[in-house]
């Protein structure tokens, strides 16, 4: 089984624009999957599968993609006892992934035990640690679902900085964020903590049922490390047009931060 987890720790802007590019693979079967593999070989740093996809297809997915030669973003957002957490963690890194995630509201007990876990059997495997990414508050949730169904009175981007806090003190890499988080967050747990962000549309792209978006430019002049980023170039009639126009916005955007 490949074991590609190199997870390309430490802080994600370093890295070529198009290894910051986690493609999310919201496809339906497994010859869709297939075939994007294959035409963006090479091109793209990560594949997120999701719950759809893992719960249709099993572990093999992660194998399949692995063996056309991508790495693995498992959206499984874990959540549970410390220790049910940590053996799956142990499950998904002994699997290859490179990145998954679980969530902060499980606590920080919780996200330990699945960090060492991860860490320990990546030892014991002789492979890199995949990188574990907090969820702090799913940008479906508005504030007043937050506080009258679960309880947490906080303003959302105060509970999304100081739970952001808590992942980085149980030794996580960083969390998923809106694009308009990334400064509060990098701000409160410094520039390595890495943000994982959805919600990036081109300026050239339909916005599909994101609400809030920023263009790949905005994100990474944001700070952000990594973007999620799905119809975009999955519905797109050229997909590997669609990503070397995105990785032309993001390099330029690069260059416009570093030049400040
Ligand atoms: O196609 P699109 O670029 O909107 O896909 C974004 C991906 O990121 C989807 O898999 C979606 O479920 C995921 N996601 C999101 N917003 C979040 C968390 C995850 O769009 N807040």
């Amino acid at each position: 089984m490949a074991l590609s987890n190199d997870a390309g720790r430490a802080d994600g802007r370093r890295l070529p624009a198009r290894d910051r590019i986690i493609v999310a693979l919201d496809v339906q079967s497994v010859t869709e999957a297939q075939k994007l593999l294959d035409q963006l070989a090479g091109r793209v740093g990560y594949y997120k599968v999701g719950m759809e996809l893992y719960n249709a297809l099993g572990p093999s997915v992660v194998e399949m993609v692995a063996g056309r030669g991508g790495k693995v973003f498992l959206d499984l957002k874990f959540h549970d006892i410390p220790n049910t957490v940590a053996r799956a963690a142990e499950v998904v890194t002994g699997l290859g992934v490179s990145i998954f995630n679980i969530h902060a509201s499980g606590g920080k007990e919780m996200m330990s035990a699945a960090a060492q876990a991860a860490a320990k059997r990546a030892v014991e495997l002789g492979v890199s640690r995949p990188m574990l990414i907090a969820v702090t508050v799913l940008t479906s949730m508005d504030e007043r679902t937050l506080r009258e169904e679960v309880g947490v009175g906080r303003p959302i981007e105060d509970t999304v900085v100081a739970w952001s806090r808590l992942a980085r003190e149980a030794g996580l890499d960083g969390v998923v964020a809106s694009p308009r988080e990334i400064r509060a967050i990098k701000l409160a747990c410094g520039p390595e903590f890495l943000t994982v962000t959805p919600g990036v549309r081109p300026a050239w792209a339909a916005a599909n049922d994101q609400k809030r978006v920023m263009t790949p430019g905005e994100a990474v002049a944001m700070g952000g490390d990594y973007l999620v980023i799905g119809r975009p170039i999955t519905a797109a009639p050229d997909p590997v047009e669609a990503v070397e126009r995105i990785v032309a916005e993001m390099e330029e955007a690069n260059q416009d931060e570093s030049s400040l």
